[in-house]
């Protein structure tokens, strides 16, 4: 399959526009005479975002168009880069301790050293880029992407339209069938009831929908059927519907709504009627209503909808009664399904494949479609491809020519390629977490955050848009031995969905896991050969590295130094037992999740990380201080100690960490004088310092907090 890659482009397109964009008209800017070249640079990359929505449709099937989108991402995030460090160099010579100079004043004596510093290089630097993106662009005109009309991008939509032709043996579903045409029957004494069936692509909603429309229970109904798709079009459902309802030969094509309306009125009226409008994607609420309107015009008839939908807000938005979430398929069901389709029972080596089978079977991770595709694959092949099908990655495998993981991908594909670019790269970050890992939603927005894809507010909406397209899911807890707190937001990802994020960030984020075979430890980001090794390899286009379980990893000094891109770096699930790693080369580090460091010191170098926002060093009581700089980390909002009880006194600097929202200093036995710091402390929106004795004059210095939302002094002794 093509690489998917590029179909961020447009995403990260969008972040760098704005990431330069905040740059214009900027002090920094004017001063350095780069005004210019940044809106020119701007103006290049708007003009490419023109094309690039029919490019990334293309891309699905197109290979070359793929490729040049992926080229076109990797010469983005070069932007972002230079950009980056355009602003931490200018802030290294802006700022040190020279907070007394105007800025004026301090760039006037700094003149010497700018004019072959930073804006010479940058505006070097911005030309040569803006060449390099014309390379892109023109290359991009070979492709034809120019034209925007619809001619020439392929109909995804047409081999995926359905009609209520029912398979003669269909496995499993038979209680939801019926959990289904129960509901009904119950709300059918309405005029017009409407039952969505939601859920995933690939989950088996149309066939669900085809078996109730089946059913016997509607013997006495009109039935139609309509296929709605991703272009919604009330004209032509209308149409559909009279055409399937009328008797008379050309009825319909009609191009005006109030003759459908007319028409279906006539022949809605007094009748029983069950329609299935299959596969909607329709959001906008006006045309939903529109579509409701429309099925609501008989008099005396009784209208029973089923829609099938892949997205929750739309199953709501149109529903009568409670919508229906349809659940994957158990393996066992699975298994049954791959069986029939691969004439399992006629072959003769059918016990030695049994084991395999099932194995087979638990890839298919409930989906119906996997099952299917996958048994007509296996279908009178040799026993070898069995096993080869059995190991191999067969969703991700990027080389594999055979249609079953292209039709299941591609069905899932349609789904992340109709999201707004913002939802994309958010969505697609979540490969950042192995499979079946249970996401902590705060943190996971945290994550967003630190790389640019959405500010807190927007990543609880973007969340929820998530979790509507069942792209994300609530985790229901597994065992009694929780250890989260109830208001602790767990989220899971379907196994296929995630192996689609997977191919779509396949290049920027690195996940090392510990496990017993090679494959499964370096998981699929395997830029190491071996992984007993440290990080050697190159890491340089990395931004998110996440290892798990790693305490048997030595980190080296130098284990990420090629590391320049990175923004995220989480060592939450392994113990650290030395901070000594460069740290401080990463100079754009935005996140470091590091908890229970057993080391006594923070190297002084973590100070040198500018951009750093988000710090996690809970429960590391060994840590006897914190650097005496740590306030030049000025951009800091997350700063998270709890249980660091070594920490007896906060440095001089601290005071200057004024951009800090989250401050957890629970369980930090005492820390002296920290109500001395909170009087610079305005943004506080969260502040723990439960079981943190002698904490000084606690509510005076509540005083100035304003944006305080969380408070927590149990167990702290402190003076009133
Ligand atoms: C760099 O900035 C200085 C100070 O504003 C200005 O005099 C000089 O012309 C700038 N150089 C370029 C190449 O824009
Ligand atoms: C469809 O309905 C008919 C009549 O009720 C029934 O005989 C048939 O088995 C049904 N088909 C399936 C696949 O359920
Ligand atoms: C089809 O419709 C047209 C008018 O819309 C009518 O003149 C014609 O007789 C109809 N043909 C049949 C076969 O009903
Ligand atoms: C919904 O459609 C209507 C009419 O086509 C349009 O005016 C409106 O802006 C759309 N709303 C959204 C949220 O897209
Ligand atoms: C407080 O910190 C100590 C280590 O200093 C630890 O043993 C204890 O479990 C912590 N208590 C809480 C409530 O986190
Ligand atoms: C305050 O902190 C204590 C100890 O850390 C905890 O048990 C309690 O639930 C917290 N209270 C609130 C309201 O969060
Ligand atoms: C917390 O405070 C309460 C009341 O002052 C006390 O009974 C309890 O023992 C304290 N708990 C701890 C763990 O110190």
């Amino acid at each position: 399959m093509a690489a998917l890659g590029g179909m961020l482009a447009a995403a990260i397109l969008k972040v760098v526009g704005d990431q330069v964009g905040s740059l214009i008209g900027g002090q920094i800017a004017l001063q350095m005479n780069l005004d210019k070249d940044l809106k020119k640079m701007k103006m290049a990359l708007e003009s490419v975002e023109a094309v690039l929505k029919v490019a990334e449709r293309r891309s699905i099937t197109d290979e070359l168009t793929g490729l040049w989108l992926k080229r076109l991402k990797d010469f983005l995030y070069e932007v972002s880069d230079m950009i980056d460090e355009f602003e931490a160099d200018t802030q290294a010579i802006t700022q040190p301790s020279a907070r007394k100079f105007s800025f004026k004043k301090y760039l006037a004596f700094m003149i010497p050293c700018l004019t072959i510093g930073p804006n010479i290089t940058m505006a070097n630097r911005m030309k040569n880029m803006r060449d390099d993106l014309k390379v892109i662009t023109d290359q991009h005109k070979e492709f034809k992407l120019t034209d925007c009309t619809n001619a020439n991008e392929p109909k995804v939509t047409d081999i995926r339209e359905t009609s209520s032709t029912l398979e003669t043996q269909i496995i499993g579903r038979t209680e939801e069938r019926d959990i289904i045409l129960a509901s009904l029957s119950e709300s059918m004494t309405k005029d017009i009831t409407i039952l969505p069936i939601y859920g995933i692509g690939g989950l088996g909603k149309t066939t669900l929908a085809k078996m109730v429309y089946n059913s016997s229970q509607f013997n006495e109904y009109s039935q139609v059927w309509v296929y709605v798709s991703q272009t919604f079009d009330l004209i032509k459902i209308g149409n559909s519907i009279i055409s399937q309802l009328s008797e008379k030969e050309n009825e319909s094509g009609y191009t005006v709504k109030q003759m459908i309306h007319n028409s279906l009125k006539k022949l809605l009226a007094n009748k029983k009627i069950l329609i299935v409008l299959d596969d909607l994607w329709e959001d906008n609420i006006s045309h939903l209503e529109d579509l409701k309107g429309m099925l609501k015009v008989g008099e005396g008839s009784k209208v029973v909808v089923i829609a099938t939908t892949r997205n929750e807000g739309i199953a709501k938005e149109i529903s009568t009664i409670q919508p229906y979430k349809l659940a994957p398929l158990t393996d066992d069901m699975c298994w049954s399904i791959i069986k029939q389709k691969s004439a399992f029972e006629s072959r003769g080596d059918k016990e030695q494949l049994e084991e395999i089978g099932k194995v087979i079977a638990i890839k298919c991770a409930g989906l119906a479609l996997a099952a299917k595709s996958l048994g007509h694959m296996l279908h009178s092949v040799k026993s070898g491809q069995w096993e080869l099908v059995r190991d191999s990655n067969i969703w991700t495998a990027s080389s594999s020519e055979d249609t079953s993981s292209t039709q299941v991908l591609a069905s899932l594909k349609l789904s992340y390629s109709v999201m707004p670019s913002y939802l994309k790269l958010c969505f697609a970050y979540c490969a950042i977490f192995p499979k079946g890992h249970k996401i902590l939603k705060d943190d996971l927005i945290h994550q967003w955050v630190s790389l640019g894809f959405s500010t807190w507010e927007l990543g609880e909406k973007y969340i929820s848009q998530l979790l509507g397209l069942c792209f994300l899911e609530h985790s229901k807890p597994s065992s009694s031995v929780e250890l989260y707190d109830e208001d602790i937001i767990l989220l899971t990802m379907h196994d296929l969905v995630h192996d689609l994020a997977r191919s779509v960030m396949d290049e920027e984020i690195l996940l090392v896991v510990k496990g017993n075979n090679a494959e499964e430890s370096c998981y699929h980001y395997a830029l190491l050969s071996d992984c007993s090794k440290p990080l050697g390899s190159d890491l340089s286009k990395i931004r998110a590295l996440r290892f798990m379980g790693c305490d048997k990893y030595k980190l080296h000094d130098d284990a990420f130094s090629s590391a320049k891109s990175l923004r995220v770096l989480d060592l939450s699930e392994c113990t650290i037992h030395k901070l000594a790693y460069c740290i401080g080369d990463l100079k754009q580090l935005r996140y470091l999740n590091t908890p229970r460091v057993q080391d006594t010191k923070i190297p002084d170098s973590i100070t040198k990380l500018s951009k750093l926002i988000y710090l996690n060093l809970h429960g590391s009581p060994t840590i006897l201080a914190l650097p005496e700089s740590i306030g030049e980390i000025e951009g800091l909002m997350y700063l998270d100690l709890l249980s660091c009880s070594g920490i007896t006194k906060l440095p001089e600097s601290f005071r200057r960490l004024q951009k800090l929202a989250h401050l957890d200093l629970s369980n930090c036995s005492s820390v002296e004088g920290i109500s001395v710091f909170l009087e610079s402390l305005t943004q506080l929106e969260y502040l723990d310092l439960s079981y943190c004795p002698n904490i000084g004059d606690i509510p005076e210095a509540l005083g100035d907090l304003s944006k305080l939302q969380y408070l927590n002094l149990s167990n702290s002794s402190y003076l009133w």
